[in-house]
């Protein structure tokens, strides 16, 4: 089956980038914007540039909530069509970008629910997209899916016509980021790349891209959360999610499946589950295809080891050290997770459909057996 390669979103990234937002607007025909956001970035300097730029005339929607609801998405089309826009600017984490690209389909759309919307639907006419965000994680600002919680689970949507026509990556947006969330949407960044790296899917260009954001990481997030205002190394784990973002459309793996449930259920912000999630799968994955990880541990700065197994400890252990050093250790437990929970956890995790591509199959067993190592 022939396959296709495919990076159509245009990147502006750098210190002041945000600037040529208006200009940007106006190439792409948009003379109306409404920014979506969430409410805890209204009063930000990161918002106040954006408002400056706006000279107070554009729509703003701030009511994306953190793991956003349907009813976020309802909200935003609302807000869209009482002040008659035609573009969108979504600013903020990966909630408020994931809401102000998927809510144009409820725009577009207005006699199908959000719930029952598919990629075999149909190919709907969007209104353009300009994501800016002000963290460095989900890679969502270049993806083509929106993670939306319907019925208490999250339901991944997807559609090329999401993608966003234009990306603003302004490191000058993210140096107000708490040390916390630096790690939290880093160690998600580092998981996409590992991730969608060691996924069976032939795709070397995402490969290539997910190997060079994994040397980022451990270069530039210990840098970034150490000293927030690093403008050097915020640059380059904006660059580094962006490229995550962008080398998981070859797919991710069990590692998300085990942590989406841990958000919905548990509350955990999906980057901190990840880092509790991604160490004990590359062992579980190891252990079944030794060597898995070996150029891993070398895009982290390991000396190439001799055999399999020994490149795959280097590797893991260099992530496991990686998280602890920007303050994720490893456990479950100390997040509130109980034992009780596994059973509604496995449930979830194995409805997910990310471990479909992790490097070995998992079953309903694997994965609480993940969970109980995770612990
Ligand atoms: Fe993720």
């Amino acid at each position: 089956m022939p396959v296709t390669f495919s990076f159509p979103t245009t990147v502006l990234f750098g210190a002041g980038a945000v600037k040529e937002l208006p200009q940007r607007l106006v190439a792409l025909g948009v003379s109306r914007p409404l920014v979506v956001t969430d409410k805890g970035l209204i009063g930000t300097p990161a918002f106040r540039t954006i408002e400056a730029l706006s000279g107070g005339k554009w729509a703003v929607f701030s009511g994306v909530t953190p793991n956003p609801l349907e009813d976020d998405v309802e909200r935003a089309a609302e807000a869209y069509r009482n002040s008659g826009c035609d573009g969108v600017v979504a600013v903020g984490g990966g909630s408020a970008l994931d809401v102000g690209k998927v809510m144009r389909v409820r725009v577009s759309w207005r006699d199908v629910p959000l719930r029952q919307f598919k990629p075999s639907a149909g190919a709907p006419t969007l209104s353009p997209c300009v994501t800016i965000p002000t963290t460095a994680g989900t890679g969502s600002e270049i993806g083509r899916s929106s993670v939306i919680m319907v019925d208490g689970k999250k339901a991944v949507f997807f559609h090329p016509s999401l993608l966003a026509k234009l990306a603003i990556l302004d490191p000058e947006l993210t140096v107000g980021l708490p040390p916390k969330l630096t790690a939290a949407t880093g160690a998600d960044a580092l998981t996409h790349c590992i991730e969608s790296y060691t996924s069976p899917e032939f795709h070397p260009m995402c490969d290539g891209i997910a190997l060079e954001g994994i040397r980022l990481i451990a270069d530039a997030l210990p840098r970034a959360v150490r000293n927030g205002g690093d403008v050097d190394a915020r640059g380059k784990m904006q660059v580094a999610a962006m490229m995550g973002g962008v080398a998981f459309q070859k797919d991710l793996g069990a590692a998300h499946s085990l942590s989406h449930p841990l958000s919905s259920l548990c509350g955990l912000h999906h980057g901190t589950a990840n880092a509790l999630t991604l160490p004990v799968v590359m062992r579980y994955n190891a252990e079944r295809k030794p060597g898995l990880y070996r150029r891993v541990g070398e895009a982290m700065g390991m000396a190439q080891a001799t055999d399999a197994q020994a490149s795959d400890a280097q590797a893991i252990d260099a992530v496991a050290a990686l998280l602890r050093e920007v303050g994720m250790p490893p456990g479950l437990r100390a997040h509130g997770v109980q034992e009780s929970q596994f059973d509604a956890l496995t449930e979830q995790a194995f409805a997910d459909p990310c471990h479909q591509t992790n490097p070995v199959p998992v079953t309903k067993q694997d994965l609480r057996r993940l969970y109980q190592l995770a612990m």
